[in-house]
């Protein structure tokens, strides 16, 4: 059963989506031989699906804008529970890396003059975000590719990594399984960045696809020690389709709205008048989500239990120029031209704003030789992402993390082993492998039904209770799943491998949603529908003898001058001016 070959390099990343690729570039860039991993084929991440744009406050359009600008922003409307140090990095250095990954290839919208074109994207003050049509993340993936292959970096694809391997708080490499084949490998390396994107998949509605963020990355860094912040904080994307049942979730752009959509309930009343009247469909995603949740769930919803998002006052050109994926993906699957007739839309499980607590400015976590970046990490977005800061992000500190892991690489004197750790990784994998009465795909659907009606847009203490004890009896079935190896199959382990992934994740996004009594951003508590000053705090979880631990911990004021500039601004007269005072 212990069968393995090794895999040596200097700088190991797993997962091999946007933050993935941009690391391992800056780790060969720097002189050092790099692995990468991915549980897809390689060209098929989820950056893949990312849609409308990228942010960086380079003004093309809108002259005044500047990195302070896009700070404030993304500090306030994550309900100023953000990371400042991580938003301040994040702002100043993505016009860089914009600029940089168009050069390489992503070939963004150009204005006539050569420069960015620039769109608005939800509660951005300024057009701020760069764009190819909606397929930008596609775009940034082609180019990160090529970069990829120039570099001759391997990328070994579906690949599944099943543990980190740890001695004394050291990270030193990571187990993983040929998801075809089950062959093993063991990845020996001075430094470890994860890269595997959220959870989101274990809601019933998401913007996923199948087999994709099943919170791989949150179970291997709490069973390495590691602590994950803010888990309560997930994102619903206010426009995800209704059908066809194989597409529910699916994401509709935001560009659909930054380029004029504008959403209707069945009376046709334009309703975001009624949440936020100044900013209508591009204010904030938590408020639009919940904007829609309330329209449906009050009986003003579509008869397919959705709102309207309509664009077909623009002409069939500019639609097909710039949303030309969304055109063809309501054509192809509910034969719907949206040039003339309008969306039915429903919020769907989109971000994993939470995640691995790492330093803002190494992306380095609590174990040494181990790092994070991308939707996996936590610390950028607080409690309400904006559109468009999670490509940023990618790159920003994809590019960080590979760097902080490169140094770490060349600055190591004792290369830390362990047969033992090698060993249990064995012995854990093969415990799977048993005969039993459940099936995992069962199981998984479970949990997103459970996740979807007791953790979803809007949450109560009694709601979460029940999700609670449900995920228990989860877990229990779980012990009794039937995982069979054949040589035409190795799908049963793969499915067992997400479904304790998930519910691992499940349960830290439960928990922590409890804690939090108030309601903040995207986290909506019916029982505690106002903000408190007793919750300016970010929520930790961790693993204690594989029970979980919480700890509440103080959010850091401002720096003087970032408090300067975020004074600045206007508060828009909602609670995140209140905030700051
Ligand atoms: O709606 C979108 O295009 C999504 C963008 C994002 O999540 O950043």
């Amino acid at each position: 059963m212990n069968n393995h070959s090794t895999d040596i390099s200097n700088v190991l990343v797993i997962g091999a989506g946007g933050a993935g690729l941009r690391a391992a570039i800056e780790a060969k860039i720097s002189g050092l031989s790099v692995s990468i991993l991915g549980k897809r084929l390689k060209n098929d991440s989820h950056t893949s699906l990312a849609a409308g744009g990228i942010n960086a406050a380079i003004g093309n359009l809108d002259k005044e804008d500047n990195w302070k600008y896009h700070f404030a922003d993304t500090y306030l409307e994550g309900y100023c529970l953000g990371d400042q140090y991580a938003i301040e990095i994040m702002a100043k250095e993505s016009p860089k890396r914009v600029l940089e990954i168009d050069s390489w290839g992503a070939n963004f919208e150009k204005l006539s003059n050569g420069d960015l074109d620039q769109r608005f994207f939800g509660a951005h003050r300024y057009r701020r975000t760069c764009y190819s049509g909606d397929f930008t993340g596609q775009s940034i993936l082609n180019a990160l590719l090529k970069k990829i292959n120039q570099l001759n970096i391997p990328i070994y694809d579906s690949q599944y990594v099943t543990e980190l391997l740890i001695k004394d708080s050291s990270c030193f490499g990571a187990v993983s399984i040929n998801n075809l084949t089950a062959e093993r490998t063991i990845h020996l390396a001075d430094a470890v960045i994860i890269c595997t994107g959220g959870h989101t998949r274990i809601w019933k509605k998401s913007s996923s696809r199948k087999l994709e963020n099943t919170g791989d990355g949150f179970y291997l860094a709490l069973n390495a020690g590691c602590i994950l912040r803010d888990m309560e904080m997930v994102q619903f994307h206010p426009t995800g389709m209704l059908y066809p049942t194989e597409l529910e979730g699916s994401l509709v752009t935001e560009a659909v709205r930054g380029e004029g959509g504008k959403l209707f309930n069945v009376n046709g009343e334009r309703f975001m008048v009624n949440y936020d009247k100044e900013r209508l469909e591009i204010s904030s995603r938590d408020k639009i989500a919940l904007a829609n949740y309330t329209e449906i769930i009050e009986g003003r919803g579509t008869p397919n239990g959705g709102v309207y998002l309509d664009i077909s006052h623009k002409n069939k050109e500019f639609i097909i120029k710039k949303i030309p994926r969304i055109y063809k993906q309501f054509l192809e699957h509910q034969m719907l031209d949206i040039s003339q007739s309008p969306m039915e839309v429903a919020p769907t499980a989109h971000y994993s704003m939470g995640g691995i607590d790492v330093t803002p400015f190494e992306h380095q976590t609590c174990i040494k030789g181990l790092f994070a970046a991308g939707e996996v990490a936590g610390g950028l977005h607080g409690a309400n992402r904006l559109g468009g800061n999670s490509l940023a992000e990618i790159l920003v500190f994809g590019k960080r993390a590979g760097k902080s892991a490169s140094e770490y690489s060349k600055n190591l004197t004792n290369h830390i082993r362990s047969q033992k750790a090698i060993h249990n990784a064995h012995e854990n994998l093969n415990q799977l492998i048993k005969k039993g009465n459940e099936q995992s795909l069962n199981l998984q659907n479970q949990l997103r039904d459970i996740m979807w009606k007791y953790c979803g847009v809007v949450k109560d203490k009694e709601r979460l209770i029940k999700g609670i004890e449900k995920l228990e009896e989860l877990k229990a079935m779980t012990q009794n799943v039937d995982v069979r190896l054949s040589d035409f199959n190795n799908q049963d382990l793969v499915n067992i491998l997400d479904l304790r992934a998930s519910l691992l994740s499940a349960e830290a996004t439960l928990l922590s949603s409890l804690e939090r009594r108030e309601s903040r951003g995207a986290h909506h508590r019916k029982d505690f529908p106002t903000i408190s000053d007793k919750y300016n705090c970010n929520f930790k979880v961790f693993l204690e003898n594989k029970k979980f631990k919480i700890q509440k911990s103080k959010m850091e004021t401002l720096k003087n001058y970032l408090s300067e500039i975020v004074g600045k601004v206007d508060h828009n007269n909602d609670v995140r001016g209140k905030l700051l005072e």
